[in-house]
């Protein structure tokens, strides 16, 4: 039996994350303000401690931290959206920079013994380069302030597990979707707003044509993914993209979510959003190396979300 700390637990990613752990004997403290996420994500267990609270209350966090002696720590809370960024940009790099700054300077201050930590960075490091698909290697081009935050906290990462020889791993996560991930927002992932709009009959609207390109990625890979990384040793210090390889467009996955749904959606076009990327798709050959990552196809994974909700 193994501690874990997920810090935006109640999220999307992490309550699925939550919800494999819990299976395996696991004791999990969940740290989660809430903004995005929902308690009732989390599995009812003794094993779950529930903490709502902001990781940017930093003296908080460093008392977690030196009184838990966490095993491993999972660092998915987040300001999620590329656009809300654009519109929040000091309040996205308290969050999504400073905050997980705070985490991993407490632990090569303190000393914390730990077996990994686990740092969610994100595509859209990549920017709009041409070039697909996206390899690790490539050069990055951020191109708002979420994405200047993730890649800076994945710096951060890398160098801290080369320079102090900490066990920190980080990942780039394409577009996650799949079940629990929250609609509410007009930030929100954009499947989820798509399901929405066809479950309840509402508007969608398209920013831009329908015809930008993204890497759609059913969660359940994602959370193979992390407790891949979380349990191999020698996956430290370096950087994996999380994806499932393949290249589809939003009018694509509409189209897919239409048949399934057996409904018609009712659309409106927009212009495109400010910062959007307009192609993305990843080359996963380097966490597929490590021999555990996991590819649901997206019309299974797309099935299996509008069985979900
Ligand atoms: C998403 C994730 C981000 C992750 C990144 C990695 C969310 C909210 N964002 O960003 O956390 O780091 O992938 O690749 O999960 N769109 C519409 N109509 C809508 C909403 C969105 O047309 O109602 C469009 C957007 O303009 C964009 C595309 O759909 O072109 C995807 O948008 P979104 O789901 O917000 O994801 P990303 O910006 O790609």
């Amino acid at each position: 039996m193994a501690k874990y700390l997920v810090t935006g637990g109640a999220g999307f990613i992490g309550s699925n994350l939550v919800d494999q752990l819990v299976l395996a004997d696991n004791e999990i403290v969940v740290v989660d303000d809430l903004s995005m996420g929902l308690v009732a994500n989390l599995p009812q267990s003794d094993h779950v401690r529930f903490i709502e609270h902001s990781i940017t209350d930093h003296p908080f966090m460093q008392e977690l931290l030196k009184t838990e002696r966490f095993d491993y720590i999972v660092l998915l809370a987040a300001i999620a959206s590329v656009a809300d960024s654009v519109e929040r940009p000091y309040a996205t790099h308290l969050v999504n920079q400073e905050a997980n700054l705070n985490i991993i300077e407490t632990i090569r201050q303190a000393h914390l013994p730990l077996k990994k930590l686990f740092f969610a960075s994100s595509a859209a490091v990549y920017g709009d380069d041409p070039a697909l698909p996206k390899k690790e290697d490539m050069a990055v081009k951020p191109l708002t302030q979420y994405a200047v935050d993730k890649y800076a906290t994945e710096r951060a990462i890398i160098n801290y597990a080369r320079l102090y020889d900490l066990p920190f791993v980080t990942v780039r996560f394409f577009n996650v979707f799949g079940p629990k991930q929250n609609p509410a927002s007009p930030y929100s992932g954009v499947l989820s707003i798509l399901l929405n709009a066809l479950a309840h009959d509402l508007p969608f609207t398209f920013f831009g044509d329908g015809g930008q390109t993204r890497d759609f990625t059913y969660v359940s890979d994602v959370v193979s993914a992390i407790v891949g990384l979380l349990h191999t040793p020698e996956a430290k210090g370096d950087v994996y993209n999380i994806a499932n390889g393949q290249q589809t467009s939003l009018q694509a996955v509409a189209d897919t979510l239409q048949a399934i749904t057996h409904k018609t959606l009712n659309v409106t076009y927009q212009a495109a959003r400010a910062g959007d990327i307009r192609d993305s798709y990843a080359n996963v050959d380097k966490i597929n190396a490590l021999g555990f990552m996991t590819h649901t196809p997206l019309k299974a994974g797309l099935q299996a979300y509008v069985q979900s909700v």
